[in-house]
């Protein structure tokens, strides 16, 4: 019988082994469990000041592609523990689809469901062709009006208006966590206003706004979208008027709002000074359905008893 023998070389080679593949699992598991260093620190952020509390106000009405749109949005709820949700649908009832919804992502603690339908009046072209009323002016300001009697005043909020169409990124979120009571946070937007991005242009010191990019009206106060920017919760109690209107052009929203609530020196630059983008004006093309319509002539349909 041969003996068989292990060289002490061979022992070293095999703890090294060892150790390397000990070293592979551990940072494999590292990284599942722990995810990027964004979500760590709007983890981290979280355990220090569970109070500060991000509603995100979302107009959202019924079409067929209204249920992809609003998943995408869910899924940013369960990864951002801050955001409270107030979805507020362009109809004259709240609908199981969204209510089912907010269900399944397990956030219905996180949110509050409302409705208001926009009247028909509104929803109609002017007659000048370029004179188009804007979206969501009904919703964001009953889900203001819900805010102004439900938030707690002794913390600090931010309010953020979401259209339900736009991309965010997780990270944007973190940014809004740092606006300071009684100041409105900016920050660039990518594909808007005809423009790859449209951004704050910033002092020398990166810590003041001078001015806008805007190629779109850039004569209105605050050239800027939507997505743009976020408001201290205080600001809308110190002022009641603030409130979104008919009355202005579309495209003026952003300013109207805004015009009661700070100065262009007031704001508050965020984002890496205004130099990242973190959120997109992304539109979804309307849904071509003619297979499905034949389909109904035929008193046919492909979604029978499904929720799409
Ligand atoms: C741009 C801005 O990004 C919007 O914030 C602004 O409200 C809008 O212009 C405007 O001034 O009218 P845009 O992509 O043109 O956005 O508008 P949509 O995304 O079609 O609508 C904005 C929000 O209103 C969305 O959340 C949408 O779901 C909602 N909406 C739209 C309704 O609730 N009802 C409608 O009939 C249409
Ligand atoms: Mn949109």
């Amino acid at each position: 019988m041969t003996e068989v023998r292990i060289r002490p070389r061979q022992v070293l080679v095999l703890i090294i082994v060892f150790i390397i593949v000990l070293m592979m699992v551990h940072r494999n598991g590292k990284r599942t469990c722990q995810g990027p260093e964004y979500l760590q620190a709007l983890y981290a952020e979280q355990q220090a000041d569970t109070l500060t509390k991000i509603y995100a106000i979302t107009p959202t009405y019924s079409r067929p592609a209204q249920k992809a749109e609003l998943t995408r949005l869910s899924h940013l709820f369960m990864l951002v523990p801050s955001l409270h949700w107030i979805i507020v649908e362009d109809s004259n009832v709240t609908t199981p689809l969204v209510t089912n919804l907010l269900h399944r992502a397990g956030i219905e603690k996180r949110s509050t469901q409302l409705n208001i339908k926009t009247p028909p009046e509104f929803k109609l072209q002017g007659k000048d062709p370029n004179w188009i009323k804007p979206r969501g002016v009904e919703q964001r300001n009953l889900a203001l009006t819900w805010l102004r009697s439900h938030h707690d005043n002794d913390h600090h909020g931010i309010v953020f208006f979401m259209d339900d169409d736009n991309s965010y990124s997780v990270e944007l979120f973190l940014e809004m966590l740092k606006i300071q009571p009684g100041r409105v946070g900016v920050w660039p937007v990518g594909l808007v206003g005809g423009l790859m991005v449209e951004k704050p242009l910033l002092n020398d010191d990166k810590t003041q706004v001078v001015g806008f990019n805007a190629a779109w009206r850039p004569e209105r106060p605050f050239p800027i979208d939507m997505a743009a920017f976020a408001i201290s919760m205080d600001l809308f109690i110190k002022n009641p008027q603030a409130v979104f209107s008919y009355d202005v052009q579309r495209g003026y929203q952003e300013s109207e709002i805004l015009r009661h609530l700070t100065t262009r020196e007031q704001l508050q630059p965020l984002a890496n000074q205004c130099r990242d983008v973190l959120v997109w004006h992304t539109r979804t093309e309307k849904t071509k359905l003619t297979s499905e319509e034949a389909l109904q002539r035929q008193g046919k349909r492909s979604d029978g008893g499904m929720e799409v």
